[in-house]
C-alpha cells in the first residue's frame, strides 16, 4: 500500500520503514501515526519479511516528538485521543513477530524516544539525541514514556530523563541501556542492516517465540516469565524449522528455515 508520510521498501527479507517528514523532523501526526501503524500491521501479515528497520529520512531526525502544532489545541478528551493513536503504533510493533530494530538518525525526542522504547533493538548515529522533552511544553510523555523508560533504565535514570526534559548524547542513551549500540552517521543503516540480515538468516517461528517470551515475561514475577517460556519453548517441537534446525547441526549444514 503507499503512504504520504511513511516509505516502505522490502529487500531480501527485511523491510525498512521510513517516516517522511523530514521538514517537520519526522514529527509524529495522527496521520503519520495512522501510517504506521498500517504499514507495521501489514508487514507483520507478510511472511517473508523476517526483520523491520525503522528509521527516519533526512538527517536531521528519528522523531522529533509527536507534532507540536497539532497537539497545540486539543481539548482533553482529544488529547486522549492522540496518546491512543500512539499508544496504538507501540502496542502492535511491541506485537509484531517480526523484530523491529530501531535507526536512531537523529533527533529521537518525546514520542521519538517513545517509539524507541517499543522496537526490539536501538541502534544510534553518534549525532542521535534522545530526551523526553514535554515538560518544557507543560505535558508529560503520552506514548508511554512514564512506564517504559523506567521500567528499562531504572526508576531514578527515568525520572531525571522525564523530570528534566534535557537532551542525552547517543552515548549516554546507550550507557543507561537505551540504545544497543552507537556508530558514524555513515555506517548506521549498514550497521543495522548486518544486524537485520543476521536475524533475517535464523528460524522466525523461533524468533517470534523468543520475541513474544521476553516481551510477555519481561514484567512478570520470575516463576510466571519462566512458565511462558516453557510453553512457547515447546510449542517449537515439531515445527519443521525444528526438525530442518536440529538436522542442519547433525548433517553439519546450514540450517534453510522457512517459518514453519
Ligand atoms: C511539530 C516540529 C517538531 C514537533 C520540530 N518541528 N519538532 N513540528 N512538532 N515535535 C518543526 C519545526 O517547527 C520546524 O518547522 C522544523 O521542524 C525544524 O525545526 P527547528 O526547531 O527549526 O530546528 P532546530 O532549531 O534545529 O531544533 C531542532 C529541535 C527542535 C531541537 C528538535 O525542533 C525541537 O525542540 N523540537 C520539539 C521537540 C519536542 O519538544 N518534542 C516532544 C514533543 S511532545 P517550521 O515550519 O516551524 O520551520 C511529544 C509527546 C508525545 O512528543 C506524546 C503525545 C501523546
Amino acid at each position: 500500500m503507499a503512504y504520504e508520510t511513511v516509505l516502505v521498501d522490502i529487500e531480501e527479507a527485511v523491510a525498512v520503514v521510513t517516516i517522511n517528514r523530514p521538514k517537520q523532523l519526522n514529527a509524529l501526526n495522527s496521520q503519520t501515526l495512522t501510517e504506521l501503524n498500517e504499514a507495521m500491521t501489514e508487514l507483520g501479515a507478510n511472511s517473508e519479511v523476517r526483520a523491520i528497520i525503522l528509521t527516519g529520512a533526512g538527517e536531521r531526525a528519528f522523531i522529533a516528538g509527536a507534532d507540536i502544532k497539532e497537539m497545540a489545541g486539543k481539548s482533553p478528551r482529544e488529547g486522549r485521543r492522540f496518546a491512543e493513536l500512539g499508544l496504538a503504533l507501540l502496542e502492535r510493533i511491541e506485537s509484531l513477530d517480526q523484530p523491529v530494530l530501531a535507526a536512531i538518525n537523529g533527533f529521537a525526542l518525546g514520542g521519538g524516544t517513545e517509539v524507541a522504547l517499543a522496537c526490539d533493538l536501538v541502534y544510534a548515529s553518534n549525532r542521535a539525541r534522545f530526551g523526553q522533552p514535554e515538560v518544557n511544553l507543560g505535558i508529560i510523555p503520552g506514548f508511554g514514556g512514564t512506564q517504559r523508560l523506567p521500567r528499562l533504565v531504572g526508576r531514578n535514570i527515568g525520572k531525571e530523563v522525564i523530570f528534566t526534559g534535557e537532551m542525552l548524547s547517543a552515548e549516554r542513551a546507550r550507557e543507561i541501556g537505551l540504545v544497543n549500540g552507537v556508530f558514524a552517521p555513515e555506517e548506521l543503516m549498514e550497521q543495522v542492516r548486518k544486524v537485520a540480515a543476521v536475524i533475517a538468516s535464523k528460524g522466525p517461528l523461533a524468533i517470534s517465540a523468543a520475541k513474544h517470551a521476553i516481551n510477555r515475561g519481561v514484567d512478570l514475577p520470575l516463576a510466571s516469565g519462566l512458565e511462558i517460556e516453557k510453553g512457547m519453548f515447546a510449542g517449537l517441537f515439531g515445527s519443521r524449522d525444528q526438525n530442518e534446525g536440529m538436522a542442519a547441526f547433525v548433517e553439519k549444514r546450514k540450517a534453510e528455515f522457512t517459518g514453519e
